[in-house]
């Protein structure tokens, strides 16, 4: 890898402390695209004024929110008070949200506690004023587990609507190929096997995506530094399917600006924010790479390599968690 790995900087305070002079964003700034289609906030999710600032009288068509879970990325947090929290943040995307909007919700199921916070929050929205209207499944590449249970490779996403909006799937490409023979049907008069009714060699998306690469630092994609990245294939099948051209996308939990770069390349406009002024400078970094050159991450290098080249205080400081992280192998 060129110009350092970045460790996770969401849990190393000092790193963070360190990337703070280079970031243009502090808590409450919002950064207007010059270009007028974007909007990154350094703002909280569940503050109801801080969001209707974001959105000024603008509504979307369509959330892609990816809250942190509270079980191995983040701070522990019982589930009454995730759950608690969820409230406020739904409570302002269906503020935010147009008549005949829809909502996506990333979520974890943590298997060692009764799923949680998954069957919580299912039951906080039924409370809201969305329709549930599909529970989806990502199959992750990388599992983890033991010899003694099934390997967790899922990654649940939930799918609400606000009234009745469009849906788009009919035009969806996949890479899912046709898997499963023996679903006989007659047709004329003749008796077909499914894989010879469809002309194509893949089906449409259904509620189990199996075609769909999670990011690792070999992708153009990755974000080094980032730990809990989307892949652009997962949101880009969301915001084909569920909004047009022009609408607005928001997104509440930017990290590494997965939901505004794909808001960006499929013409979208993209409303997102974040709690951290780091993250919210890498989402912003991540466009203006995108807009120069073109790429949709930094592969072997990450966001701020510049900067750790010429600052000797930070150098230092990834050259000795390196050291560090290098020892303990
Ligand atoms: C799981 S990550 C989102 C990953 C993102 N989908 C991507 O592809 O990079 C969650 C993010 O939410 C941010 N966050 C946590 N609490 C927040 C809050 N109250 N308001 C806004 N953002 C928050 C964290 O800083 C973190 O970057």
């Amino acid at each position: 890898m060129q110009n350092f790995p970045l460790p996770r900087i969401d849990s190393d305070e000092e790193l963070q402390k360190l990337l703070i002079p280079y970031c243009r964003f502090r808590k409450g700034d919002v950064w207007t695209d010059p270009t007028g289609k974007h909007k990154i906030g350094c703002l909280d999710a569940g503050d109801s004024s801080e969001i209707s600032y974001l959105m000024g009288s603008e509504l979307a068509s369509l959330a892609v929110h990816d809250p942190p879970y509270n079980f191995v990325a983040f701070e522990e947090m019982d589930e009454k008070k995730f759950v608690e929290w969820s409230k406020l943040w739904v409570n302002n995307s269906y503020n935010s949200l147009m008549q005949n909007s829809s909502l996506y919700i990333w979520l974890g199921a943590d298997q060692k506690n009764h799923f949680q916070p998954l069957p919580d929050f299912m039951l906080m929205m039924k409370t809201s004023d969305f329709n549930s209207r599909s529970f989806i499944t990502m199959r992750n590449q990388r599992g983890y587990g033991t010899q003694k249970n099934w390997m967790s490779v899922r990654q649940e996403l939930l799918y609400y609507t606000k009234d009745n909006p469009a849906f788009n799937v009919d035009a969806e490409y996949t890479d899912i190929p046709k898997i499963l023979k023996g679903y006989y049907k007659f047709v004329g008069g003749k008796e077909t096997e499914n894989t010879e009714r469809g002309k194509s060699e893949f089906i449409r998306a259904g509620n189990v995506w199996v075609d769909i690469q999670q990011v690792f630092y070999r992708m153009e994609e990755n974000v080094n530094g980032c730990y809990a990245q989307k892949p652009l294939k997962a949101i880009e099948r969301i915001i084909n399917a569920s909004s047009n051209r022009q609408d607005i996308v928001i997104d509440f939990f930017a990290h590494s600006g997965t939901t505004l770069l794909s808001s960006e390349i499929n013409n979208r406009r993209c409303f997102t924010t974040d709690l951290s002024p780091v993250f919210c400078e890498i989402s912003l970094r991540r466009l203006e790479n995108y807009r120069n050159l073109g790429k949709t991450g930094w592969q072997n290098s990450n966001p701020f390599a510049e900067e750790i080249l010429t600052d000797k205080k930070l150098k230092k400081y990834l050259n000795s968690i390196l050291d560090l992280n290098s020892n303990n192998q």
